[in-house]
């Protein structure tokens, strides 16, 4: 076996240099008429991003974490509300809660694919529960219809925190299309990204739309330039949404990639006890967006892969109550902790080659024999 080489968790400055040129040409066009932040590249991405969704309006604005924020303020969440929300997940999904002034109740998860477990979820309801904020984890997706009539049959609003699932897609609904609401994030980890950080918020309701337009250029409302409502200055320059949208005309080869990496990872680590967390069933397609395995050895592993050089990451080390800035929203999910525990993100990225993924999978093969 191989015992020399450095594989990064991340390579984006692969991804540069296979597309520098297009990158450079991109930059220049954007830049070339002097217009820096809301001009026609931000229309058209949203336009395009509308399309992609089916979805009637798109806002962008500077990150996934201002977009679950304002989509929180955009349904008028206030501190007497609580909002239903997995114990597993990033710590913006949660704390963009506490940001709103509303409270966060954690609900355990789906111990299969990381999803929101509604029965549970259904368990914590209460005369002050307004929404439901769902995650899309790792790409994947929930059954959409089923998570919509969970919604209005308990009259909760339903945000869709698609941040790590665009491009995935179930029985004919795409990630960024479920509830009143969803949300992209375009940070650099994503599978289309700004070189820094982005968001968006995706919605059918004007009234929403109009909203976050204005909460995104400090509550301008841009039709009459009048300061009318709450807002913050978040917004994305028209350089990194014409590198988003270059990215999402081209998201199936991408998409296509991830989906033969994967597949490659799965085979290779087929008969070995452990779990892995991929996000394609066989009845719907996911983005790919992490290759997580699962597995009660995790620590030890992860360290043995370090020795070889393999970079490894943990999404998520901690349930979301756990952290010390959510401690006072502490709570018990079995199925979320034991996630926490046992979860470990093997490198993934469309650049990382074949070579690379054999060399991974022979050392997590030595491990177990
Ligand atoms: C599930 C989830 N929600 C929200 C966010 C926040 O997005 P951003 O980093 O663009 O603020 C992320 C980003 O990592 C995420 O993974």
């Amino acid at each position: 076996m191989e015992t020399s080489k450095h594989i990064f968790y991340y390579n984006l400055d692969r991804f540069f240099n296979i597309h520098r040129k297009t990158i450079s040409d991109i930059f220049t066009d954007a830049m070339k008429d002097g217009q820096y932040l809301q001009g026609n590249e931000t229309n058209e991405l949203e336009k395009k991003l509308a399309g992609f969704t089916n979805r009637n309006h798109t806002i962008t604005c500077g990150s996934g974490t201002d977009a679950l924020f304002f989509a929180l303020k955009s349904l008028a969440i206030n501190g007497d509300d609580e909002i239903l929300v997995p114990a597993f997940s990033f710590i913006s999904t949660a704390t963009a809660i506490t940001r709103a002034g509303a409270t966060p109740i954690f609900t355990d998860i789906d111990p299969g694919n990381g999803l929101m477990d509604l029965n549970d979820a259904k368990h914590k309801i209460t005369s002050k529960t307004k929404a439901i904020l769902f995650v899309d984890l790792y790409g994947n997706m929930p059954d959409g219809n089923t998570l919509e009539t969970f919604a209005k049959t308990h009259k909760l609003y339903l945000i869709e925190d698609a941040a790590q699932a665009i491009g995935s897609e179930r029985d004919g609904k795409k990630a960024g299309s479920l509830g009143d609401i969803s949300i992209f994030s375009f940070d650099p980890t994503k599978p289309i990204h700004a070189f820094g950080t982005g968001g968006a918020i995706l919605t059918d309701d004007k009234k929403i739309a109009d909203y976050c337009k204005a909460a995104r250029q400090n509550g301008k409302n841009p039709k009459t330039g009048q300061y009318d409502q709450f807002g913050i200055n978040s917004r994305i320059s028209e350089s990194q949404t014409a590198l988003i949208h270059w990215q999402l005309k081209t998201i199936d080869s991408q998409l296509s990639k991830r989906k033969t990496l994967a597949n490659h990872y799965k085979s290779k680590l087929k008969n070995l006890p452990l779990e892995t967390m991929v996000s394609e069933q066989f009845h719907y397609t996911g983005n790919f967006h992490k290759f997580v395995i699962q597995t009660k050895h995790r620590d030890v592993l992860k360290q043995l892969l370090a020795k070889h050089g393999i970079e490894t990451r943990i999404h998520y080390g901690k349930c979301l109550y756990e952290h010390r800035v959510l401690s006072d929203y502490h709570s018990h999910c079995p199925n979320a902790e034991t996630l926490a525990n046992e979860v470990l993100s093997l490198p993934f990225y469309p650049e990382l080659s074949i070579a690379e993924i054999d060399y991974i999978c022979e050392h997590i093969k030595h491990y177990y024999s």
